[in-house]
C-alpha cells in the first residue's frame, strides 16, 4: 500500500473544499490564512481559518503520517489517528464541554479536522504566566471522574469492557510511553538528556535501585492494569483553556490502563510548574501567591475527582462490587498509585527525553539547576513514600516541603 499523502497549505484548501466542513464552517466562501503549527511533534497539524472572521470561521486539520511529524525516521501506526477520534467521541458523549468538537475525519486519510482553540492557551504555557483558571479544578476533576469511571468494570458489564478492550490496543504508542517514561531515564541511555550542574543528582537517581524497584512496579503495573480507558498523556500540554473553558486534547496514546497514571500525569505536571515558578514567578511574593494557588490546586482538583467518581459509583455503578470497605481500599490505592505515575512523569519530563517548556525556556544554568532540583525532590518524595499517603494532603506537603539539593 503506498503512503497517504501529506497535506501541505494548497492542497489542505482542495480537501477542505470536497468536505463538509467548507459548506458548515465557511459558508461555501474561500478567503483563507493557512498556518501551519509547528508545536506538534508526532502529526502534521495546519489551522485554515477565514481572512474575514478568523475567530469563528476556523479549523484545525490534524493528519497522521506514518511516522512522526517531526522525527521522520520514527514510524508510527497510522491508527492512532482512529483512537485519537473514537477518545475524543467517548469523551464528548460524557464530558461534551472538555473536548474540541469534531468537524470532519476521513478515515482512508488519517484527516481529522476539529474546533480551533483559538480562544485558549495551551495551559503548560498560561501556568508559566501565573495566569489562575478559576474552572480548571473542576473541569479537570469531573472530566477524568467520568471518563474514567464509565470506562472501568465500574460501570460496563464485564461483557461490554472486554468488548471494547482490543478496539484500543495501542502498541506502538504504548511502548513509547513504557521506554521513555519508566525505563529509559533510569539507566545510561543515549535519548536522555540532563543540567550538567545535576550530574550527581541524576547519578544518585540511576544508583538507587530502591527507586527503580518503585519505578518497576509502576510499569509493570501500567503494562499489565486495563483499568479504564485512559488517555495516556494527559499533562498540561494537552490541556488547552481560558478562564471559563477547558478543553483536553490530543489522546491518540488512549489505551485501557491504570487510572492513576492520567491522574498522576496531570498532577504531576502541575508540581512541575510549582518547581518552575522559582524561575517564572521572579519576586517572592508572587512566588509564594501562585505557589499556594497551585498546591491548592492539585489538591481541589483530587477531591473533585474522588467526590465525583464516588458518587457516579453510587448512582450508576453495575452493582457487581458491593463492599464499602472495597471502595475505601480502591480509593486509597489510586491515590497512592497517583503519587507514583506523577512521580515517573515527573522525572521522565527532567532526567528522560521528553524535557517541558517549563524548565527548558529557563537560560541561566543554575536558575534552571535549581528549578530542575526541586522537581526531582518532590518526584522523589513521592514515589518513596506513596505507600503512606492516605490524603492528597499528604501528597501536598511533600510537594511544599521539598527543597533544592543544588547547590550541593
Ligand atoms: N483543536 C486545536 N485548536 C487549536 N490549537 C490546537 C488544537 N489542537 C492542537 N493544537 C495546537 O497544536 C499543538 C500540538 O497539538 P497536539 O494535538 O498535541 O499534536 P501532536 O500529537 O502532533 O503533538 C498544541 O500544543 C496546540 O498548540
Ligand atoms: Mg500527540
Amino acid at each position: 500500500m503506498s503512503a497517504p499523502e501529506a497535506l501541505n497549505e494548497q492542497t489542505v484548501k482542495d480537501y477542505i473544499k470536497q468536505t463538509p466542513v467548507f459548506k458548515q464552517v465557511f459558508k461555501g466562501q474561500e478567503d483563507w490564512t493557512v498556518q501551519p503549527i509547528a508545536e506538534g511533534n508526532v502529526n502534521l497539524i495546519i489551522r485554515v481559518s477565514s481572512k474575514s472572521n478568523p475567530t469563528e470561521e476556523s479549523v484545525i486539520v490534524k493528519q497522521a503520517l506514518p511516522y512522526a511529524w517531526r522525527y521522520p525516521d520514527f514510524k508510527m501506526p497510522v491508527d492512532r489517528s482512529r483512537i485519537e477520534v473514537e477518545l475524543l467521541r467517548i469523551e464528548g458523549r460524557y464530558c461534551p464541554d472538555q473536548v474540541p468538537k469534531i468537524y470532519h475525519y476521513d478515515e482512508e486519510r488519517h484527516i481529522l479536522i476539529m474546533e480551533d482553540l483559538n480562544r485558549h492557551l495551551v495551559m503548560r504555557e498560561g501556568l508559566m504566566k501565573q495566569i489562575r483558571y478559576p474552572h480548571v479544578a473542576k473541569h479537570l476533576g469531573v472530566f477524568m471522574a467520568r471518563t474514567l469511571f464509565y470506562t472501568s468494570d465500574l460501570y460496563l458489564s464485564s461483557g461490554e469492557k472486554k468488548a471494547l478492550v482490543p478496539q484500543f490496543i495501542n502498541p506502538v504508542l504504548c511502548k513509547v510511553q513504557e521506554d521513555l517514561v519508566f525505563t529509559e531515564p533510569y539507566m545510561d541511555h543515549p535519548n536522555n538528556r540532563w543540567s550538567k550542574l545535576l550530574e550527581p543528582q541524576v547519578r544518585q537517581i540511576h544508583n538507587d535501585d530502591e527507586l527503580r524497584s518503585e519505578i518497576f512496579l509502576l510499569k509493570e503495573r501500567y503494562m499489565t492494569h486495563a483499568q479504564a480507558l485512559i488517555h495516556n498523556d494527559l499533562h498540561t500540554g494537552s490541556i488547552m483553556l481560558n478562564e471559563q473553558e477547558t478543553k483536553v486534547v490530543d489522546p491518540e496514546f488512549a489505551f485501557f490502563g491504570p487510572i492513576a497514571h492520567d491522574v498522576g500525569s496531570y498532577l504531576g505536571n502541575l508540581a512541575l510548574s510549582y518547581a518552575a515558578q522559582e524561575y517564572h514567578a521572579r519576586d517572592e511574593q508572587t512566588r509564594k501567591d501562585y505557589r499556594d494557588w497551585l498546591a491548592n490546586l492539585v489538591k481541589e482538583t483530587w477531591q473533585i475527582f474522588e467526590t465525583e467518581f464516588l458518587t457516579l459509583w453510587e448512582n450508576e455503578g453495575n452493582g457487581d462490587w458491593p463492599s464499602p470497605l472495597f471502595r475505601k481500599k480502591y480509593i486509597r490505592e489510586l491515590l497512592q498509585e497517583t503519587l507514583g505515575f506523577g512521580a515517573a512523569e515527573m522525572l521522565r519530563r527532567l532526567i528522560g527525553m521528553a524535557h517541558v517548556h517549563d524548565f527548558w525556556t529557563i537560560e541561566d544554568a543554575e536558575m534552571r539547576a535549581i528549578s530542575e532540583s526541586i522537581g526531582i525532590n518532590i518526584a522523589v518524595s513521592w514515589l518513596k513514600n506513596r505507600h503512606q499517603a492516605t490524603t492528597i494532603q499528604d501528597a501536598v506537603d511533600l510537594m511544599t516541603a521539598a527543597k533544592s539539593s543544588y547547590p550541593f
